[in-house]
């Protein structure tokens, strides 16, 4: 049971937990680590995903939520996520020991696939899987709400957007940035293309060009548990200041479309622009030890 007690009396519903940063936010961070990449791992992806167009990684982006429901893929349900058990808005923070669940949680699946795109004795198409995962959760690691136990990830907290009536996780994954976009049905690949290419710019040298420096401080491959708890722990940090600023009873019925939106949105975007970055620089890091281990079994061998 997931669903801790007091639920009644928060007004939380009991939905269907639909853990999954939308489909812009997951291609748009693909793009964007597209524009980032070294050649030499732009290359290699692409001969390990057979897709030597500029789409190598958008095509694969949201495969992970594409399987997670199916009886094959049941057992990545957990792999999105680390439910944080902080207590918002008075403390935040995440603790791999206490949140990450006995059978995986988004931290350990980084660390687990990425350790498989090294281990040459697995199949191609394994590797290849290793890819889509990794893809898929460096995105995820970096929506709030897939770093926070309250509600199931806010999926049982029930607000109004507009006219709809949708829960806190589905505005974070989702509504939020299509808003931004001005609405983006049917087009959602155009749309993250166009999105991404706006937010590289800003990375490259507009209003991120100063901060994203630093946004790969820190990231060591010989330790991705590490490297990926301070990415889970930097976005849980926006539970309390941006996702519940008055707390998980507050936010209940409230309109997040206006004001909410107002102070969400720099926050989404900033979020996306990191992963899209970091993506890159961890995909460089992987290919640049594989071609060097490659290397050093290529001169035993002369
Ligand atoms: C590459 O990926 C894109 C996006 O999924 C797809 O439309 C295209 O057909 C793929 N190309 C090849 C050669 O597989
Ligand atoms: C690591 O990945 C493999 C292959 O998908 C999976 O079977 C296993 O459960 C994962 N291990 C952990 C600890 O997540
Ligand atoms: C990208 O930037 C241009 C120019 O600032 C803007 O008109 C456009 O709406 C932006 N597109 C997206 C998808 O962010
Ligand atoms: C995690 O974030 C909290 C604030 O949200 C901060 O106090 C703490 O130092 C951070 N811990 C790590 C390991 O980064």
């Amino acid at each position: 049971m997931r669903l801790t007690t007091g639920i009644g009396a928060l007004g939380l519903l009991a939905v269907p937990t639909v853990h999954a940063w939308g489909s812009l936010g997951h291609i748009t961070v693909a793009y964007i680590a597209t524009k980032f990449v070294k050649e030499d791992t732009a290359t290699y992806f692409q001969d390990l995903l057979r897709n030597d167009t500029e789409h190598y990684m958008a095509g694969v982006a949201t495969w992970a939520d594409s399987i997670r429901y199916t009886k094959w893929g049941r057992f990545t349900k957990n792999f999105h996520f680390i439910d944080a058990k902080d207590t918002p808005p008075s403390y935040c923070g995440v603790d791999f020991e206490r949140d990450c669940k006995e059978d995986g949680c988004v931290v350990s699946s980084i660390q687990n696939y990425t350790l498989q795109l090294f281990d040459s004795s697995l199949y191609p198409w394994r590797r290849a899987q290793a890819a889509k995962f990794v893809i898929h959760f460096v995105g995820d690691i970096h929506q709030p709400l897939h770093a926070e136990n309250v509600a199931q990830g806010g999926n049982g907290i029930h607000v109004k957007w507009g006219n709809s009536e949708l829960n806190l996780h589905h505005v974070w994954d989702t509504s939020i940035a299509e808003k931004m976009l001005g609405g983006v049905r049917r087009r959602q690949y155009q749309a993250a293309f166009e999105w991404a290419a706006n937010l590289s710019s800003e990375i490259q040298t507009g209003k991120y060009m100063a901060q994203s420096k630093s946004w790969t401080d820190g990231m060591n491959l010989d330790d991705p548990i590490a490297t990926s708890m301070a990415w889970a722990n930097e976005s849980n940090a926006f539970i309390c200041s941006h996702v519940l600023p008055e707390g998980p009873r507050e936010i209940v019925g409230q309109q997040l479309a206006g004001e909410y939106f107002e102070k969400a949105a720099p926050v989404i975007e900033l979020q996306v622009a990191r992963a899209g970055y970091r993506l890159a620089a961890w995909l460089d890091l992987i290919v640049d030890r594989i071609t060097q281990s490659a290397q050093a079994v290529g001169s035993e061998e002369l």
